[in-house]
C-alpha cells in the first residue's frame, strides 16, 4: 500500500554460486539477506494490489495510457540509474557473466521502450470508432485484474520484465515474486518501484514460494498467472486456483529443443552455432539446444569438430573477459546432471570430451555424450545445464519423430546446405514448434519476436505487441446509431 514497514519475521540468507577459497576450503560467499514473508503479508499484498485494481476515475486501470505510460517510463529512468548494482548482483547471484549480465540489463531496459512505442500503436488503432449495420461502437483495451508474476532465475530481469511491464501498463496491479535465485538483485529496484507507480501497483512479496505463492493461488483472487520456469511449477501452481477456468494464464515453460544436423550441413557454421545453442549461460536457458541428432555420415567428423570446440571454451569466474562456462547457481544441479550422464555411460552412451562431467565446487564442466537413444533419460528430460547428448540418425524420419512425440514444442534447429532440402523440411516441422532456425542457434531474441510454445511449452504469447494483448481484453461501448 505504498507504506514502509519494518520486518520483524525471518530473514532468509542468499548465497552466491562463486566460491571463495578460504583455509577450510571453498566456502559459499553471502550476499545478504532477504525477508521471509509470510501468508498472511503475501495477502496484505494481494489486499493492496486489489484494492489498486479498485474502479473509479483516475484509478490505475482507468487511467489514460498516456498516464499510465508516464509512470512506466518514470520507472524505467530510475531502473536504469541502477545499472551497475543491479549488473553486479546479476553476475554474482546466478553466475552469469559481466557480459551477458549487462546485456540481459539493457534488453530489459530496450523491451520497456520498445513496449512503451507498441502500446501508442495499439491504443491508436484499437480506441477506432465503428458503425455497423446501424450500431455504433467504440473498442478499447481493458486490463484483466490481479496480476500474479513469476519469472525464472536464469534471466531473472528479462523473463519477469517481459511480462511485469505490460501487465502493469495494461492497467492490471500486480504481486511480484522475485526468483528464490535471484531476490537480492530486485532489492535495488524496490524503492523504485514504490516510487514510480501509485500505491498497491506493484507489490513485491519475497519469501518460500510454498509459504507466500500457495496461499495467494488457494485464494482464488489471482485472476491472471504470469509464470516462466519449470512445466511442473506452472502446474502445480493452477492446480492451486479454486476455480481454474476463471484464471487466465500466460506462461513460458519447459522445453527441448532439438537441432537436426543433415549430412551436407556446414560443419564449422553448425558447430559454432551449437555452442552457442546448447552451451550459453551452461546451457541453462528455456531456448537451448537441449539435444542435436546427427546424420551419420557427418557424424565422426562432428563429433571431433565438436569435441575440440567445447574443450576450447574457457571455465573462469563471471567477470572474467571471454568467460563461457561459469559456476550452476542451483546447488543440486551438478548431482543431476552427473546422475543423467552416469544412466547415459550406463546404456553405451560415452563422453567424448576428456574432462567432461568433472565437478569442482559449483562448476559442472560440459559433457557431450554420444551415441544417445530413447532408453536413456538425457533423450527425454530437460537437462537445463551444460550437459549436451548427440543422436546419430540415418533417415530424417526419425529426427521428425522424436519433434513429433515430444511433450514439448517451442523450438528448434535445422543445418543444412541444400536449399531444397531445407525447404522440403519446413512444413513437416513448422507446425511442431512455435520457431524453426534455418542454419541458427534457438534463441528468443529479438524480444520483438513472438516467444511461445506449442504443447506443455507455453500458454499465451509474449513479445511486445502480443504480450500487450495477452494482459488485456478488448471490449466494446456499443450503442444504436440513430
Ligand atoms: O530462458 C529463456 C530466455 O528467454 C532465452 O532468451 O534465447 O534470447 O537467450 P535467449
Amino acid at each position: 500500500d505504498g507504506q514502509l514497514r519494518r520486518w520483524d519475521g525471518p530473514f532468509g540468507e542468499a548465497f552466491s554460486p562463486v566460491l571463495l577459497k578460504s583455509a577450510e576450503g571453498l566456502l559459499p560467499h553471502r550476499l545478504g539477506r532477504f525477508p521471509l514473508l509470510d501468508a498472511a503479508a503475501a495477502r496484505s499484498a494481494l489486499d493492496a494490489a486489489k484494492k489498486a485494481y479498485g474502479q473509479g476515475r483516475g484509478r490505475w486501470p482507468t487511467m489514460g495510457v498516456s498516464e499510465r505510460i508516464a509512470h512506466v517510463a518514470d520507472f524505467l529512468a530510475r531502473f536504469r540509474a541502477c545499472r551497475d548494482e543491479v549488473v553486479r548482483l546479476l553476475m554474482w547471484e546466478v553466475g552469469k557473466s559481466l557480459t551477458d549480465s549487462r546485456k540481459e540489463f539493457d534488453r530489459t531496459a530496450a523491451y520497456i521502450v520498445d513496449t512503451i512505442e507498441a502500446l501508442k500503436d495499439l491504443d491508436r488503432d484499437s480506441s477506432r470508432l465503428v458503425i455497423r449495420e446501424g450500431v455504433i461502437g467504440q473498442t478499447r483495451r481493458g486490463p484483466l485484474g490481479v496480476v500474479l508474476c513469476m519469472g525464472p532465475f536464469n534471466y531473472p530481469l528479462n523473463e519477469t520484465f517481459t511480462t511485469l511491464i505490460p501487465a502493469l501498463i495494461m492497467g492490471n496491479t500486480v504481486v511480484f515474486k522475485p526468483p528464490r535465485l535471484g531476490v537480492m538483485l530486485y532489492q535495488p529496484l524496490l524503492k523504485a518501484f514504490r516510487d514510480a507507480f501509485p500505491p498497491g501497483v506493484v507489490n513485491t512479496v519475497c519469501g518460500e514460494g510454498r509459504t507466500v505463492v500457495g496461499p495467494l493461488m488457494a485464494s482464488g483472487d489471482i485472476d491472471v498467472l504470469a509464470f516462466i520456469g519449470s512445466s511442473q511449477a506452472a502446474d502445480a501452481l493452477k492446480k492451486a486456483h479454486p476455480a481454474p477456468h476463471r484464471l487466465r494464464g500466460v506462461l513460458g515453460m519447459g522445453a527441448k529443443n532439438p537441432a537436426i544436423v543433415l549430412a551436407d550441413a556446414d560443419l564449422e557454421l553448425t558447430v559454432r552455432e551449437c555452442i552457442l545453442g546448447s552451451l550459453s549461460f551452461n546451457g541453462q536457458r528455456c531456448t537451448a539446444i537441449k539435444i542435436i541428432f546427427v546424420q551419420r555420415p557427418l557424424l565422426p567428423a562432428f563429433l571431433e569438430a565438436f569435441g575440440k570446440a567445447v574443450a576450447a571454451l574457457h571455465a573462469g569466474m563471471p567477470w572474467e573477459e571471454g568467460v563461457f562456462i561459469t559456476p550452476l547457481p542451483e546447488p543440486n544441479k551438478p548431482a543431476y546432471l552427473a546422475e543423467l550422464v552416469a544412466d547415459a555411460e550406463g546404456l553405451g552412451a560415452r563422453v567424448i570430451n576428456p574432462g567432461g562431467g568433472e565437478i569442482c565446487g559449483s562448476y559442472f564442466a560440459p559433457a557431450v555424450l554420444s551415441p544417445v537413444d530413447s532408453r536413456m533419460r538425457l533423450y527425454h528430460e530437460e537437462q537445463f545445464g551444460p550437459v549436451v547428448p548427440i543422436v546419430p540418425f540415418d533417415d530424417i524420419e526419425e529426427a521428425i519423430r522424436y519433434v513429433v512425440e515430444s511433450n514439448f514444442g517451442q523450438q528448434l534447429s535445422l543445418f543444412g546446405s541444400n536449399p531444397q532440402t531445407l525447404s522440403q523440411l519446413i512444413d513437416p516441422l513448422v507446425n511442431q514448434v512455435c520457431r524453426l532456425n534455418l542454419n541458427s542457434q534457438c534463441q528468443r531474441g529479438p524480444d520483438t519476436f513472438p516467444f511461445t510454445g506449442r504443447k506443455g511449452s507455453a500458454e499465451g504469447t509474449l513479445s511486445v505487441s502480443d504480450a500487450l494483448r495477452a494482459f488485456s481484453i478488448r471490449t466494446l461501448v456499443a450503442a444504436k446509431d440513430e
